[in-house]
């Protein structure tokens, strides 16, 4: 496995691979790699010729209050796992390769100069909490597009705002990249797998299965019929409601493709249940995409 850490280098060495005529694919992510992280490198695996997994901490994406400092970070670890997988590279820039002059005091800077980001898509949801958070999400996300030069692009739908608004992202700025969405991974309980999860207490790693009750509560609400958004997110709230540390910061329904808040789920349309938790400190997401029955 090729170690890169310069967009030139990466680069060329994507360039190479595509002049062999291997199709590439990359696997963003933000390292501390997990068997949630892995899943998604075995679906690139399968699905090109060539992989490269980036791991960069982003930290555009992260709030002044959110946790950028003391984000998990395990490079070398990462690196084990991914050779083991057979991952062909890891692109692993620091933080001022990909915002050189980021910090630059000289020229009074204290970010990029240049964004790229979506309208209307990251108003909900996380978004209405997390300013800003996904303008540094599409921002990366097109930097290492460029530095990669990928086919394809694998992304956790666990994070579901992210892959929809990624998906817009490369079908309105025509970017020749494919969206490929994974399975959430999950534990033998139901919490969905995250680097988060290693903040949680004892008593709060138990009460954390709330989550997946609540967006399982809403997809077998959906599933059963149920066209009312507001009594889905009623049957949310029933189940966050029996953990008692448990801060919810949304329990919503929205159109599965524009993020928008809905009243009445139209037959055969598909909506997101997404709920935010805070136990403590520590914020923890989950969703069901769902098709709503025709009949
Ligand atoms: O989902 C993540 O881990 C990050 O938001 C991503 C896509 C790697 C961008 O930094």
């Amino acid at each position: 496995m090729e170690v890169l850490r310069t967009v030139d280098d990466m680069q060329v060495h994507a360039d190479g691979a595509r002049q062999e005529g291997q199709s590439l694919a990359l696997v963003p992510t933000l390292g501390a790699l997990h068997e949630g992280h892995l899943a998604l490198v075995r679906t690139a695996l399968e699905e090109a010729d060539h992989v490269t997994v980036s791991v960069f901490v982003n930290p555009t994406q992260f709030g002044p209050d959110e946790d950028y400092d003391d984000y998990p970070r395990d490079l070398e670890g990462d690196k084990e796992k991914l050779k083991a997988l057979g991952v062909d590279a890891l692109f692993a820039p620091p933080v001022e390769e990909m915002y050189p002059y980021a910090d630059d005091e000289s020229r009074q800077l204290s970010g990029p100069l240049a964004w790229v980001g979506v309208d209307r898509l990251d108003e909900t949801l996380c978004g209405a909490y997390r300013d800003d958070h996904f303008r540094g999400v599409t921002t990366v996300v097109t930097k290492l597009f460029h530095a990669c030069k990928p086919d394809i692009g694998v992304f956790g739908k666990k994070d579901a705002q992210q892959y929809v608004i990624l998906k817009h992202l490369v079908e309105d700025l025509l970017f020749d990249i494919d969206i490929v969405g994974g399975a959430t991974v999950r534990e033998a309980d139901g919490l969905a797998q995250s680097s988060r999860n290693a903040y949680l207490d004892d008593a709060e790693r138990e009460q954390a299965t709330v989550l997946y009750e609540a967006v399982t509560a809403a997809r077998e609400a959906v599933e059963g019929g149920e066209q009312d958004a507001q009594a889905v997110v009623r049957a949310m709230d029933t189940a966050l409601a029996t953990a008692p540390d448990a801060e919810v910061e949304y329990a919503e329904v929205v159109d599965a493709h524009t993020l928008q808040p809905i009243d009445h789920l139209a037959p055969g349309e598909e909506v997101l249940a997404a709920v935010a938790v805070y136990f403590g400190d520590t914020r923890l997401i989950d969703n069901a995409f769902v098709q709503v029955p025709t009949a």
